[in-house]
C-alpha cells in the first residue's frame, strides 16, 4: 500500500532541473495526493521501481509529450527562466531573428520554385518564365524568394556591424561570433549559385567574372574547373551552382545555425560594457512570452515589408543567357559583392587582383579572429582600438557599394 502510495505521488510528479533534486522524502509520507495527472514520465528520484512508465495511461497530450519528450524538460525550463536585459541598444536583439525569418521564407519558397525548376540549359530560363507567367502566385513565389534573399543578406550585415560594435563576442561568446561569420559567408554563398539559376544573360556573366577570380591564386584554375564543371560556364556550372544552392548549402546552414542558435540560448544575450555598471540596464523582460511576442512583431512588419518589395519593385528575368554572344557593358555582380568588385577594379595592374583577394583573406582572418584578439572587451572595458577597425570595415564596404552604384546605377 505504502509502495502504491509512493507511485501516485511519482505520476503527479513533474521532473526536476538538474541540479535541484527533488527527493520524495521531502513531501510529507501522509500527503494527500493531489488528482492524479495520468501517464507523466517519473524521473528517477521520485519511482521507486525500475520502469519509468508503469502507470503511465497515455490520455492527454501533454502525457503523451512527456513520455516521449521528458529529456527535453530541463531546456524548457530554461527558456522559461531566460532573460534579456533591456536598455536603449536593445533594438539590435531583433535583427538575428530577423536574418531567421527571412531564410525561413527561402526554405518555404525555394522548395516551392523547386516544383516547377529544371536545372538544365535548355530548360532553365523558360522554366523561370513558366513559373512567372502561367503557375497562378508563381510570379509572387519568385519575387519574394529574391527579394527575401537580399533581405537576408542585409539583416545579417546589419546583425553581424551591431553585435560587433556592442562587443557581444567577447568572452564566453566567441564561438557564437565564429559560428556567424561561417553563416554569412554562406548565405553570401547562396546569392552567388542562385544568381546562375534562372540563366540569364546578366547573371551568365557575371558568374563567368566571377567563378573567374581564383585564377590568379597558385592552384586556383584547379578551383575554377571544380566550379565550372569545366573551363566555361556552361551547362555543367549550372548543374553544380544548383546541387550547391538546394542541397550543400542549406545543410551546412542548418548544421552552423543550430551552433549559433543554441550557443546564443545557452549564454544568453549580452549587456553592452559598462552598462550593467553604470545603471544602464532597465530592467530584464522574460524571453519567453515576451521577447519572442516583440520578435513575433518584427517578423510582420518584415513580412510586410517583404510582401511590398515584391509586388511593387519586381525583379526582370531578363533575356537568355548565350555563351556565344559578346558579354553586354554593365555586368556587376550582386550589390552584397560590390564593396569587393570595386577593389578589383581598382587593383587593375599587374598582380593587383592577386593582391585584392589577399587582402580579402587577410581581412577575413582578422575578422573571425577578433573575439580572440580583443581581450579589452573580453575583460569588460572599451576597446576602441577595435571600434576603429569596425568602422573602416564599414566605411570600406559602403563607400565600395555606393561607388559601384554611382558607376552602374542599381
Ligand atoms: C544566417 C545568419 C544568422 C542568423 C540566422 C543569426 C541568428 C541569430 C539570433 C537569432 C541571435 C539571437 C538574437 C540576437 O542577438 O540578434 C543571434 C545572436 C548573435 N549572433 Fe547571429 N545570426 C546570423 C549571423 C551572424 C553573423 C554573421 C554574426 C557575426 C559574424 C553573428 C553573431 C552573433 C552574436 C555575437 C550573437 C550574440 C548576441 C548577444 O549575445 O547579444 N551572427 N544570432
Amino acid at each position: 500500500m505504502a509502495e502504491e502510495n509512493n507511485n501516485k505521488q511519482a505520476v503527479v510528479s513533474k521532473p526536476s532541473a538538474p541540479g535541484k533534486p527533488k527527493s520524495p522524502a521531502a513531501k510529507p509520507a501522509t500527503a494527500k495526493p493531489s488528482p492524479a495527472k495520468k501517464g507523466v514520465y517519473k524521473p528517477a528520484e521520485v519511482r521507486a521501481e525500475a520502469d519509468p512508465f508503469r502507470d503511465t495511461k497515455t490520455g492527454t497530450v501533454e502525457s503523451w509529450m512527456q513520455e516521449r519528450f521528458h529529456i527535453l524538460n530541463p531546456v524548457i525550463d530554461y527558456l522559461k527562466k531566460k532573460e534579456v536585459p533591456k536598455h536603449r541598444l536593445s533594438l539590435w536583439y531583433y535583427f538575428g531573428g530577423l536574418t531567421l525569418f527571412f531564410f525561413s521564407i527561402q526554405i518555404i519558397t525555394g522548395l516551392l520554385l523547386l516544383l516547377y525548376y529544371r536545372p538544365t540549359e535548355a530548360e532553365a530560363f523558360a522554366r523561370f518564365v513558366y513559373i512567372q507567367t502561367e503557375v497562378p502566385f508563381g510570379w509572387l513565389i519568385r519575387q519574394v524568394h529574391a527579394w527575401s534573399a537580399n533581405l537576408m543578406v542585409l539583416m545579417a550585415c546589419i546583425h553581424m556591424f551591431s553585435t560587433f560594435f556592442t562587443k557581444a563576442y567577447r568572452t564566453p561568446r566567441e564561438l557564437i561570433w565564429v559560428s556567424g561569420f561561417v553563416l554569412l559567408i554562406l548565405t553570401l554563398g547562396f546569392g552567388f549559385t542562385g544568381y546562375l539559376l534562372p540563366w540569364n544573360e546578366l547573371a551568365y556573366f557575371a558568374t563567368q567574372i566571377g567563378t573567374e577570380v581564383p585564377k590568379v591564386v597558385p592552384g586556383g584554375e584547379f578551383l575554377v574547373r571544380v566550379l565550372r564543371g569545366g573551363e566555361e560556364v556552361g551547362g555543367e556550372t549550372l548543374t553544380r551552382m544548383f546541387a550547391m544552392h538546394v542541397v550543400l548549402l542549406p545543410g551546412l546552414v542548418l548544421l552552423f545555425l543550430s551552433a549559433h542558435l543554441f550557443l546564443v540560448q545557452v549564454l544568453g544575450a549580452s549587456s553592452p560594457i559598462g552598462y550593467r555598471e553604470a545603471g544602464l540596464i532597465r530592467g530584464y523582460e522574460k524571453f519567453f512570452p515576451d521577447f519572442i511576442v516583440k520578435d513575433g512583431i518584427a517578423w510582420l512588419i518584415g513580412f510586410a515589408l517583404l510582401i511590398y518589395l515584391a509586388i511593387v519593385f519586381p525583379w526582370e528575368i531578363g533575356v537568355k543567357a548565350d555563351p556565344l554572344a559578346a558579354a553586354p557593358d554593365g555586368i556587376k555582380p550582386e550589390w552584397y559583392f560590390w564593396a569587393q568588385f570595386q577593389l578589383l577594379k581598382d587593383l587593375k595592374f599587374e598582380g593587383g587582383e592577386l593582391l585584392a583577394i589577399i587582402i580579402f583573406t587577410i581581412g577575413a582572418i582578422v575578422w573571425v579572429l577578433v573575439p580572440f584578439m580583443d581581450r579589452k572587451a573580453s575583460r569588460e572595458e572599451k576597446s576602441p582600438l577595435f571600434t576603429i577597425m569596425g568602422l573602416l570595415f564599414l566605411a570600406f564596404m559602403i563607400i565600395g557599394t555606393f561607388r559601384v552604384y554611382l558607376e552602374y546605377g542599381w
